[in-house]
């Protein structure tokens, strides 16, 4: 952990299989996202002919305490699984009041975004936007270019904590799926509300 004042060059530390400045290399691949993808068929055919990586997380450790900052990179691969783009996961910070800044360096995508009072929200980024995540907003990040890395590095406080359940039981509200060329939000038909306390 690296616990001096220091700098990175994110100009040319874009590259995964160099070492680089960062302390842990998060992969996710297609068999980790299983009931993530809308298409159940389209994921089982995928899977069963390869197991893709889908999407890795580099991260600059520090103490998980509030004060500090933790950063990284986080890069989803370009693809499509039936009509659905790549993802990440998506999650609620477990301290819900913590915020997020993402930073966009390649590619193209969307910040699909929602909160538990029901709004959404689904911000399209190309390199050098920044997408503010505010407080109590569920975040997920959406390869929209099919040839190419979504690369953003994202800042969030150290204390937040992720809830990934939340997300795995009720799903996201809106889908982004590749029509006609283009990509559209939709409607998730399988989005539950979630189970209240107890
Ligand atoms: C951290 C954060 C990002 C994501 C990364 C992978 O709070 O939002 O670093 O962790 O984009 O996505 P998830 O964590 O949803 O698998
Ligand atoms: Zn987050």
């Amino acid at each position: 952990m690296k616990d001096h004042p220091f700098s990175l060059d994110l100009g040319s530390d874009l590259s995964v299989t160099g070492s680089g400045p960062y302390d842990s290399h998060l992969v996710r691949k297609l068999s980790d996202l299983r009931g993530y993808f809308a298409d159940r068929q389209a994921f089982e055919e995928l899977l069963h002919r390869e197991d893709p990586v889908i999407y890795e997380v580099l991260e600059i450790r520090r103490p998980e305490v509030s004060g500090e900052l933790l950063s990284g990179l986080s890069i989803v691969h370009p693809g499509r699984v039936g009509d659905e783009y790549n993802m990440t996961k998506g999650h609620f910070h477990s301290v819900r009041e913590t915020a997020e800044i993402y930073y966009v360096l390649k590619g193209h995508g969307l910040l699909l975004m929602e909160n538990e009072a029901g709004e959404w929200a689904a911000e399209e980024v190309v390199p050098g936007r920044i997408v503010y995540v505010p407080p109590c907003w569920a975040h997920r990040s959406v390869n929209l270019a099919l040839g190419e890395d979504l690369i953003t590095f994202f800042v969030y406080p150290g204390h937040a904590g992720h809830d990934y359940g939340s997300i795995a039981s009720s799903g996201f509200r809106k889908l982004v799926l590749h029509v006609d060329g283009g990509y559209k939000v939709v409607d998730n038909p399988a989005w539950k509300p979630p189970a209240g306390p107890g």
